[in-house]
């Protein structure tokens, strides 16, 4: 794997990203095939990447007019999510999935996960600031908008080579096991799908251990006692949830 900063973006496919000593760093892949890391701070270099997804793909021009936002890129909340979020979402989903049976791992390919969660709030750089981080509760309009960052991440991705398992992830990680979540399902997909609960259980949870502008964090009591009760509502499988318990005994202290 090689870092290379003068790699041109145009020639770059974006696989994931990585955290290597508490730096983080995107995974691309060149035309050849060859793998290469950059630098997941660099706010340019950041800029440039979604610019570029963003005129892949004029199904994104066409979701920002109809919701009335800019295409401005918040490259600041890109830096955080990625160091973040994204991270620690990634490392509950991989240490939930390790501690699932067998039988169950089986269902789920580790690699896709990893990818998925990585990636999946990707979206939310299109997210206008002062709604991603308004200190209140949002209003019914701009929970509509900020609703769509699981589409947006997905269209933005869409043109990166990653596998129709992998986008499906990030376009349906606030989905679960009732359909009540965003965005709908088409007919012929299940939210049961293990990735999906997986990826949704390990966002809820980082989210929740997390300080918010409209909230402090919650104690790792608080936020298993918020999950369990999805778990009684049907929305979360119990056997996933199971799995972050023992997960949060183990590693979150
Ligand atoms: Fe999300
Ligand atoms: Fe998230």
């Amino acid at each position: 794997m090689l870092l290379n900063p003068k790699a041109k973006e145009r020639d770059l496919k974006l696989k994931g990203a990585v955290q290597i000593n508490h730096s983080s760093f995107f995974v691309f892949k060149d035309k050849n095939g060859k793998t290469f890391l950059k630098n997941g701070e660099d706010e340019k270099l950041h800029k440039s990447i979604v610019q570029k997804m963003i005129e892949l793909n004029p199904h994104i021009a066409r979701l920002l007019r109809r919701y009335k936002i800019k295409p401005v890129i918040d490259t600041r909340t890109l830096n955080e999510l990625t160091n973040g979020h994204m991270n620690d979402t990634c490392n509950i989903a991989m240490g939930v999935y390790s501690i699932l049976s067998n039988e169950i791992k089986d269902k789920v390919d580790k690699g896709t996960l990893k990818e998925a969660s990585m990636l999946h709030d990707l979206g939310k750089v299109l997210i206008p600031s002062k709604i991603l981080n308004k200190p209140a509760k949002l209003n019914v309009k701009e929970r509509k908008i900020m609703n769509i960052h699981s589409t947006l991440g997905y269209e933005l991705l869409k043109t990166q080579n990653l596998s129709n398992e992998t986008l499906a992830l990030i376009k349906y990680h606030h989905q679960n096991l009732q359909h009540s979540g965003y965005p709908v399902l088409p007919a012929d997909k299940t939210s049961s799908d293990l990735g999906v609960q997986i990826i949704s259980i390990a966002d809820k949870y980082s989210a929740l251990r997390e300080a918010r502008v409209y909230r402090r964090r919650l104690s790792r009591m608080e936020a298993l006692l918020i999950l369990y009760r999805e778990v009684r509502e049907g929305k979360i499988m119990p056997s996933v949830f199971n799995a972050l318990l023992k997960y949060a005994e183990l590693f979150d202290n």
